[in-house]
């Protein structure tokens, strides 16, 4: 039996892999599922990303490996994005690598500048490329919990001084998954300053920068002043275009942190299908078009979710951006036994907070994925689920409480 690496011993297990298996199960027995789960929404992508995705298949030339240097227009259309949305201007070609989605470029970075003895600081609850770019990089992790307390943002000043000497990279995300959180100008200047005094790269995971709700334009971290010297930003077409199954993203940084991570890519992969390249130059210039309608229909959803969990029992603050809703739980309530049972009783799928990391517990995340009338559904299953398991601990004889 081949052994396994220490490293790959050591791995977590990925949270929540478990879900799928579980939704499958419960379809197959009939049950009405409301999957509240994933960030992945119901709704179509722009018709002329599918059309151009078409075309490029009767395209020979387009059925070549891509490279690293994949479609030229797809680098094109990026640049010139990044200028309309941002007034930020990108060479093409030095500049921008495309990814095969954002994770893997999140995750693979870190392969470019951190390893043994090095420490990312990495947000807690937070997506996981995070970690799992640190941990296979042989690095150490720094978790920072995220906590109303702060208003879910990493406080830099809080962090050991013995810790911030050996910090490589710091991973921000806002607006954030999952707290829904987004980040004040002037924190972001403070960040970039420190980071600037201690050479850390910062990492930005831009990827909900089109999900701004009540007039909110989320900016982009190059927005700041001397953020260039360190920052690399990270953009998916996931979410804006409701194409998460098509893997398509970028990240966006000077010559020499784009090239870095442009070298580690060349040695684990060959360029994302030029076919969904090109799909993804016809997403961007749909962007004025398209973006405002689905925006629409995920602020609807937001109203329809914060509305209906409040109306039955869970505390919902209106989150100014993201697909979420990050909802506190009553303090005796773990967050994966809620999920459990709300997913097993109720057949209503939502994320614990501790499956986003420790720093996650006590909360548990929506997203808005379905309608607003199956939302509703969901928070009335969920009301039912939350009210049962407090009777439950309130019935239960003092001295078990005391012991569990
Ligand atoms: C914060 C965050 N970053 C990155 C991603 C990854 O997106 P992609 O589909 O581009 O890999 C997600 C997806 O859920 C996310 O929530």
């Amino acid at each position: 039996m081949p052994r396994l690496s220490t490293r790959f011993s050591a791995f977590p297990a990925y949270p929540l892999a478990h879900i799928p298996a579980r939704k499958k199960a419960l379809l197959a027995a009939g049950v009405d599922v409301i999957d509240l789960g994933a960030g992945d929404a119901d709704l179509a992508p722009p018709a002329a990303a599918v059309a151009a995705l078409q075309r490029a298949a009767e395209v020979p030339a387009m059925q070549r490996y891509g490279f690293g240097m994949g479609h030229v227009p797809y680098r094109e259309a990026i640049a010139a994005w990044m200028q309309t949305r941002f007034g930020q201007r990108f060479d093409p070609m030095t500049e921008i690598v495309p990814l095969l989605g954002s994770k893997e470029g999140l995750a693979h970075v870190a392969f470019a500048y951190v390893g043994p003895g090095d420490v990312s600081i990495i947000p807690d609850p937070a997506y996981q490329a995070y970690l799992g770019g640190t941990l296979l990089s042989d690095a150490t992790p720094y978790v920072y919990a995220l906590r109303p307390r702060t208003d879910f943002l990493v406080d830099l000043d809080e962090i050991p001084a013995d810790v911030m000497a050996r910090t490589r990279i710091l991973y921000l995300n806002y607006p954030n998954n999952p707290t829904a959180a987004i980040a004040p100008r002037d924190y972001l200047q403070h960040v970039v300053r420190v980071c600037r005094e201690r050479d850390i790269l910062l990492v930005y995971d831009n990827a909900y920068s089109e999900m701004g709700f009540d007039g909110y334009v989320p900016p982009s971290i190059f927005e700041i002043d001397g953020a260039r010297e360190v920052a690399i930003e990270f953009h998916s077409l996931s979410k804006t275009y409701n194409m998460t199954g098509w893997r398509c993203g970028w990240a966006v940084a000077k010559p020499e942190i784009a090239g870095a991570l442009a070298k580690v890519k060349s040695f684990t992969d060959t360029g994302q299908y030029m076919g969904i390249q090109a799909a993804g130059v016809a997403a961007l210039e749909s962007w004025s078009r398209f973006v405002p309608g689905n925006l629409a229909t995920f602020q609807a959803r937001r109203d329809a979710a914060v509305a209906a969990f409040r109306a039955h029992g869970f505390t919902a603050d209106v989150p100014k951006a993201t697909m979420y809703l990050w909802m506190p739980l009553p303090p005796e309530i773990p967050s994966a036994a809620f999920a459990d049972r709300l997913r097993e009783e109720a057949g209503v799928i939502v994320l614990p907070g501790s499956g986003f990391g420790a720093g996650g517990e006590g909360f548990f995340r929506i997203s808005f994925i379905q309608s607003g009338e199956r939302i509703a559904e969901a928070a009335r299953r969920a009301g039912e689920i939350l009210r049962l398991m407090q009777q439950e601990l309130a019935e239960r004889p003092a001295f078990a409480g005391a012991s569990a």
